[in-house]
């Protein structure tokens, strides 16, 4: 297991983040929550007032933000310029804000970049929109992880106050559709990804098909 690369992708609320650690925990493995990258950026630009409806405003400033991550599945951590960002990266207007800066190509470039050196020579569960495609297209177990949309927003309403299902599923829609049609590495699924639709499972049977999976293929 010590090389092994598993790609999670998918969209918001398939249940990825779950998974992913509870794999990363089964097998003794890092976890890379790329998503939780992305947020941190845009916590940051919006702490710093930056423009994020002018792309150019925000490729400016791409390289700025200094991003640590912690691997342990158990406990995952992200600070920004050494401040820990985990509960900011969380709020409503963070997710409202992050499908704008994951679309500027200076911030994928440089993510990408990062995502790769902590990948660095395996060991590692990594979930995303584009892991099996561009972060790690060799990747031995890639997973694309779906459910229904009312599936999806039932979680999400669910881990959140303050919302209702239908605001979820409209919210996730549209996040959805930026996040799979913009021009720079979009949500899709590699040809060479096992697609589970996880709407009828719950987290264990998850889990658990999708460690049968890395034990058929690794
Ligand atoms: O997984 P998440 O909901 O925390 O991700 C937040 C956003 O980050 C998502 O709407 C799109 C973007 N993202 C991305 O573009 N590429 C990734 N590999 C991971 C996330």
């Amino acid at each position: 297991m010590t090389g092994l690369v598993v790609a999670m992708d998918g969209p918001s609320g398939s249940g990825k983040s779950s998974a992913s650690r509870g794999v990363a925990r089964a097998l003794g493995l890092r976890y890379l929550d790329t998503g939780a990258m992305y947020r941190a950026i845009t916590w940051w630009m919006l702490e710093r007032g930056v423009d994020l409806a002018d792309p150019e405003a925000i490729a400016a400033r791409a390289l700025d933000p200094i991003l640590t991550l912690g691997a342990d599945p158990d406990a995952p951590t992200v600070a920004v310029d050494g401040v820990d960002a985990a509960g900011p990266i969380r709020t409503a207007e963070v997710t409202a804000a992050v499908s704008a800066v994951s679309a500027v190509p200076e911030v994928r470039r440089r993510l990408v970049a990062e995502q790769r050196e902590i990948i660095g020579s395996g060991g590692i569960v990594v979930e995303g929109r584009d892991i099996g495609t561009v972060v790690a297209p060799d990747a031995v177990v890639k997973i694309y992880l779906t459910a229904s949309a009312d599936a999806r927003a039932l979680r999400r309403t669910a881990e959140l106050t303050g919302t209702t299902v239908e605001a979820q599923r409209a919210a996730m829609a549209r996040r959805d559709t930026l996040d799979s049609t913009r021009k720079a590495d979009p949500l899709a699924k590699a040809a060479d990804a096992v697609e589970l639709d996880t709407t009828a499972l719950n987290l264990e049977e998850v889990i658990a098909e999708i460690l049968r999976v890395i034990k058929e293929k690794a």
